[in-house]
C-alpha cells in the first residue's frame, strides 16, 4: 500500500470523527460516536491501523508517526466534544433553576372572619350543650312563616321583603310574589327561625339546638345592610324552662365570646327591652353591653329573643302544657364586626384579600 494512500485514509477519517464527535446532539450520541471511531475492538480506526503492515517497508515509519498523530488528533476531539458537552448541561441546568432567585412564598388562605366567627359560636354553644344543625337556605311558607305562628296577613310576608323564587305554578304575566304563586311558595329563608321548625317536627323534647346560617333579604347594601347576612338562632325545649335561663345562656355565651375580665377582656352584660315575634311570647330585643380596656362603656343590638309561643309548640305537635323553651336568633356579622372593629358590612363580602387577611 502506498504511504499517500494510507494518509489520506487517516485524514478523511480524522475529519469525518471531528464532524460526528462536533454534531453529537447528547452524551449518547457522542459515546456511540466515540465507539464507531475509537473503539478498541471494532472502530474504524483500528480498521485503519490494519492497514499499517500493508505499507511499504520504507514508509512504515512515516506511516506510523501520522497514524500516532490522527490517533491523538480524534481523541482529543472527543474529549473536547465531551467537555462542552458537560458544560452546556451545567449551563441549561442553571437556567433552567437559578437558585440565586429569592423563594417564592407560599401563600396560605385562612377562613373568613364571619367563618371564623361561626366557628368560635359552635364551640362556645357547643361547650353549653347545643349542638349545631343545618337548615335549607330555599323554605316553604310553613317554614319560614306558617308554623312560626307568622299569619297570612303579616307584613313580614311582603313580596318587596322577601325573595320569593318563581315556582312552576307560576302563570304567564303574574309577578313573582307571595300571593301569585300558587300552591307552595319558595323562598329564600328571611331568618334561621326555619330550622327551629324542622328540628322540632322531626325531634321529640327536649331539644338544645343552634343553627347558623345565611338568610336573605331584599336591603339595599349600606355600612349596615346586605341582602345576605348571617344569623344565629338557638333553640331550648324542656320542661319548666324560664326566662332566667334564657338570659343566663345568652350572657355566659356573650361573655364567652368577647373573654372575660379576668382575662383582660371585657365585662359583659345581656338587657332585654320588650318587643314582639309572632314566635315567641314574651318576645324581647337582646342588647349586650361590654366596657373596653379603655373603659368604655356600649350597647349593642345584636337581635331578638322569647319564650317560644304556645302556638309554635303545638304546630309541630309538641304540648305546651308541657313542655316550654327559649328561642334566640342573633346576627353573626354584627358580632364579628364589633370583635374586629370593622365598620362597613360590606367590607366583609368585596372580597378584598387585603382586607380579610388582616384577620
Ligand atoms: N327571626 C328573628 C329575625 O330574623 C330573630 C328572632 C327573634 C329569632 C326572636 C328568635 C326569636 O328565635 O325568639 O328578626
Amino acid at each position: 500500500m502506498a504511504l499517500a494512500d494510507f494518509i489520506a485514509d487517516l485524514n478523511a477519517l480524522s475529519a469525518e470523527a471531528d464532524a460526528s464527535f462536533a454534531s453529537a446532539a447528547d452524551a449518547a450520541a457522542l459515546e456511540a460516536a466515540r465507539v464507531e471511531y475509537l473503539g478498541a475492538k471494532a472502530g474504524r480506526l483500528k480498521a485503519v491501523q490494519q492497514g499499517l503492515g500493508k505499507v511499504d517497508k520504507a514508509d512504515k515509519p512515516a506511516a506510523g508517526k501520522r497514524f500516532n498523530e490522527v490517533k491523538q488528533a480524534i481523541e482529543a476531539a472527543f474529549a473536547a466534544a465531551q467537555e462542552r458537552q458537560s458544560r452546556g448541561a451545567v449551563v441549561a441546568e442553571r437556567e433552567a433553576f437559578d437558585v440565586t432567585l429569592p423563594g417564592r412564598p407560599v401563600r396560605l388562605g385562612r377562613l373568613h372572619p364571619v367563618t371564623q366567627t361561626i366557628a368560635e359560636m359552635k364551640d362556645i354553644m357547643g361547650r353549653l350543650g347545643f349542638t349545631a344543625v343545618e337548615g335549607p337556605e330555599i323554605e316553604d311558607d310553613w317554614h319560614n312563616f306558617e308554623a312560626l305562628n307568622i299569619p297570612r296577613s303579616h307584613p313580614a310576608r311582603d313580596p318587596l321583603d322577601n325573595f320569593y323564587l318563581a315556582t312552576a305554578q307560576l302563570t304567564p304575566g303574574e309577578s313573582p310574589g307571595a300571593k301569585s304563586l300558587g300552591g307552595k311558595p319558595l323562598l329564600l329563608r328571611s331568618q334561621t327561625s326555619t330550622v327551629q321548625i324542622r328540628v322540632m317536627e322531626s325531634t321529640p323534647p327536649p331539644v338544645r339546638i343552634i343553627s347558623l346560617g345565611r338568610v336573605y333579604r331584599p336591603d339595599t347594601a349600606d355600612a349596615t345592610h346586605y341582602p345576605m347576612f348571617h344569623q344565629i338562632e338557638g333553640l331550648l325545649i324542656d320542661r319548666g324552662v324560664t326566662m332566667a335561663d334564657l338570659k343566663s345562656v345568652l350572657r355566659l355565651f356573650c361573655q364567652s365570646y368577647f373573654g372575660s375580665v379576668e382575662a383582660g377582656g371585657q365585662d359583659v352584660h345581656v338587657r332585654f327591652r320588650p318587643s314582639f315575634f309572632p314566635f315567641t311570647e314574651p318576645s324581647v330585643e337582646v342588647d349586650m353591653s361590654w366596657t373596653n380596656a379603655a373603659g368604655e362603656h356600649g350597647w349593642l343590638e345584636m337581635g331578638g329573643a322569647g319564650m317560644v309561643d304556645p302556638n309554635v309548640l303545638r304546630a309541630v305537635g309538641y304540648d305546651p302544657e308541657e313542655v316550654t323553651g327559649f328561642a334566640f336568633g342573633l346576627g353573626v356579622e354584627r358580632i364579628c364586626m364589633r370583635q374586629h372593629g370593622i365598620t362597613d358590612i360590606r367590607a366583609l363580602y368585596e372580597n378584598d384579600v387585603r382586607f380579610l387577611e388582616q384577620f
